[in-house]
C-alpha cells in the first residue's frame, strides 16, 4: 500500500499525539524529513508525494521507536545546538536550547582558553572554540563514553587540534594550565524532581542529570576549587535550575567570586550564574 507523505506525516502525529507526546506534529515532521534526508520544511513542501515501499517501512518503524518514548536525538543520532550539527547517543545529555544562552554569554568578552567542566558531547565548548578560531580548551568529563562522543564531535568540526579532552573527575586530571574562562552545565537536578522529567528524559545518563543528593554539589565542589585553575579576572560561567539562583549565588560569595550576575532565560526564569575570580 502506498501513502503520501503528508497523510503519512498526519497520521504519525495523531498516534504520536494519542501516546502522550506534546511535540507530536514536529517530532512527524522531522523524523520523515531524516528518512527523506531533506530539511524538515522541505518534508512539507513535498507532502503530495507518494513515498515508496522502503521509506513507508522505514518511516513506521523509527514511529514505533518514538512511540516507545525513545528520544528523537537518539533516533537521529544527532542534535542540532548553537551554530552546528552533533552527535548524541545514550551516552551524552541531549544538547538543550536553554544552554545556548550559557554560549552566548560567554561570547560577549574575550578569551584566551576555556574549561568546560562536564562537556558531555562538547557542545558547549565545540561551539565556543568553533566562533573563536584563536582559542585552545579543555574539555573534561567522568563519563569515558562520554569523553568520545565529544572527541568525534571536535573531530567533525575539525576542532581537534585546539582542544584537548580527558576523562576527570573536576578538576582531578585538569592539569596545571590556569584559565581564563570556565564554563559548565553540571548535573544539577534535585533527585526528588526525578519523578517530574518526562520517559524521554530518563534515558539520558542519570550522571548527567543528578548529583543524587540535593543538586547543589557540584556548584559547591567547582566554585571551591576554581579559583586555582583561574587567571586573576577570569570568567565562571554555570548553567542552573530554575529554583537555584540564591543558593548558587551564595556558594559564589562563599568561595570569594566577584561580580556575580544571574541571568534568566527566555521564559524568565534563571539559567545562567556568571561571576569573577579576584
Ligand atoms: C548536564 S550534563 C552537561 C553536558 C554538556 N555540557 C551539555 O551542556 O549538554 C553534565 C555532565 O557532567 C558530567 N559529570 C557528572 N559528574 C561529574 C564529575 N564528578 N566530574 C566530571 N564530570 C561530571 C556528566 O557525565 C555529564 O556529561
Amino acid at each position: 500500500m502506498t501513502k503520501t507523505i503528508g497523510i503519512a506525516i498526519f497520521e504519525a502525529a495523531r498516534q504520536l499525539s494519542i501516546a502522550g507526546i506534546d511535540s507530536s506534529q514536529l517530532d512527524a515532521r522531522v523524523l520523515m524529513s531524516s528518512v527523506l534526508k531533506v530539511v524538515p520544511y522541505q518534508a512539507s513542501l513535498i507532502a503530495d508525494k507518494c513515498l515508496t515501499k522502503a521509506q513507508l517501512e522505514e518511516f513506521s518503524k523509527i514511529i514505533q521507536r518514538r512511540l516507545r518514548r525513545v528520544p528523537v536525538s537518539h533516533i537521529l543520532g544527532y542534535r542540532d545546538f548553537f551554530e552546528h550539527r552533533f552527535i548524541v547517543t545514550p551516552d551524552v545529555l541531549d544538547p538543550r536550547p536553554e544552554t545556548e544562552l550559557l554560549v552566548v554569554e560567554a561570547l560577549k568578552e574575550s578569551f584566551q582558553n576555556v574549561l568546560d567542566l562536564g562537556t558531555g558531547s562538547g557542545c558547549i565548548l565545540l561551539s565556543l572554540l568553533a566562533k573563536k578560531t584563536n582559542v585552545q580548551g579543555v574539555g573534561i568529563d567522568n563519563s569515558a563514553a562520554a569523553i568520545s562522543i565529544a572527541r568525534r564531535n571536535a573531530k567533525n568540526l575539525h576542532l581537534e587540534s585546539r582542544v584537548r579532552l580527558n576523562v576527570s573527575d573536576w578538576f582531578s586530571n585538569v592539569g596545571k594550565q590556569k584559565f581564563d574562562l570556565i564554563v559548565s552545565n553540571p548535573p544539577y537536578i534535585h533527585p526528588n524532581q526525578l519523578e517530574l522529567l518526562s520517559p524521554e528524559v530518563l534515558q539520558e545518563p542519570m550522571l548527567a542529570l543528578t548529583d543524587n543528593e540535593d543538586g547543589l554539589n557540584a556548584f559547591k565542589e567547582i566554585a571551591t576549587n576554581a579559583q586555582k585553575f583561574m587567571v586573576a579576572g577570569g570568567r565562571l560561567i554555570f548553567e542552573i535550575g530554575f529554583d537555584q539562583g540564591p543558593e548558587v549565588v551564595e556558594i559564589l560569595n562563599i568561595s570569594g567570586f566577584q561580580d556575580i550576575r544571574v541571568l534568566p532565560d527566555l521564559n524568565g526564569s534563571d539559567r545562567i550564574v556568571s561571576c569573577c575570580s579576584k
